[in-house]
């Protein structure tokens, strides 16, 4: 459903641009596990790893760590073979923070930079506390792309202005706000009966223009990646949501200009545990270990 969406706008041109030739390799879901052995990827520079089993309603992103993490190994292991040593790999199939780890483990000639896990879609659904998207800006989502993520109002402006200033109510951000934002997926499943499909795919589009875009002066935007090196204390070896800056290279640098509070530390530590806890329960699709769920 999501690639549904997906592909009509990256092969009109909305995404890479209008005269950009477009080399489209589609893998379906049940074949792909054998497909995927080297040759389809070959030295693909985009890698959009949508594809695995959705949540169900009821369900907790966690709940399908086992069963698609195979899947992002398998990825990881084809990617490692074929792609273009350049490639970026945008993992969108949940639990995606950690199955851009699987993948990435998986994949030692890529850089682990090139990693990314969607975010994007939590930043767009905290885009909307009763204003114009485009009014709101230097949006945060910190950590899992689940219900332990944090949207970010301490740093984020209305119309150029901190957020605090412009909504008086701190106890409606911290509560209802935040948990609006974390719950909207599985709000979305209850209703609907399956997950998002098209807001998924324009989060996709968003995520590559933002790599492909030089960033506007004084913004930012979120995704998930590797922690190694990070400036703000978060545990390494993860694959997190934070605030990034593109030169539109397709590379990106963590933001510096941040700042944190006691309650935006403790959320983002409550994120930061539960993903060193999907982090030691697919030991063994990383290569490090037997797996162990708490
Ligand atoms: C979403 O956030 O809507 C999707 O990632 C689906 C899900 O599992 O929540």
């Amino acid at each position: 459903m999501i690639s549904n969406h997906l592909l009509f706008k990256i092969a009109s041109g909305e995404v890479f641009g209008p005269d950009q030739p477009v080399a489209l390799k589609l893998l379906g879901s049940e074949r792909s596990v054998q497909a995927l052995e080297g040759m389809v990827l070959q030295d693909a520079e985009w890698a959009l790893l949508i594809g695995a089993k959705p949540r169900g309603p009821g369900m907790e992103r966690a709940d399908l760590l086992d069963i698609n993490g195979q899947i992002f190994a398998e990825q990881g292991k084809a990617l490692n073979a074929s792609a273009s040593p350049n490639v970026k790999v945008i993992v969108v199939g949940n639990p995606c923070n950690t199955n851009a780890l699987i993948c990435m483990k998986n994949a030692p000639n890529i850089p682990a930079k090139n990693f990314h896990a969607l975010t994007r879609l939590d930043e767009n659904r905290a885009k909307m506390p009763g204003v114009f998207y485009d009014q709101v800006s230097n949006m945060t989502i910190w950590g899992n792309h689940s219900t332990t993520q944090v949207p970010d109002f301490l740093n984020a402006r209305i119309k150029g202005l901190p957020v605090k200033e412009v909504i008086k109510d701190l106890k409606w951000l911290e509560e209802e706000f935040t948990e609006k934002v974390q719950k909207r997926g599985g709000v979305l499943i209850q209703k609907w009966g399956r997950s998002s499909a098209a807001s998924t795919a324009v989060s996709i589009v968003d995520a590559i223009k933002s790599l492909i875009i030089p960033t506007p002066e004084g913004d930012w935007f979120s995704t998930g990646v590797y922690t190694n090196g990070n400036p703000y204390g978060i545990a390494e070896d993860i694959v997190f949501s934070m605030p990034c800056r593109s030169k539109g290279d397709g590379d990106y640098e963590l933001v510096k200009e941040v700042i944190f509070d006691d309650y935006l530390l403790k959320r983002i530590k409550k994120s930061e545990a539960e993903l060193l806890a999907e982090k030691r329960c697919v030991a063994h699709l990383t290569g490090e270990g037997i797996g162990f769920c708490d």
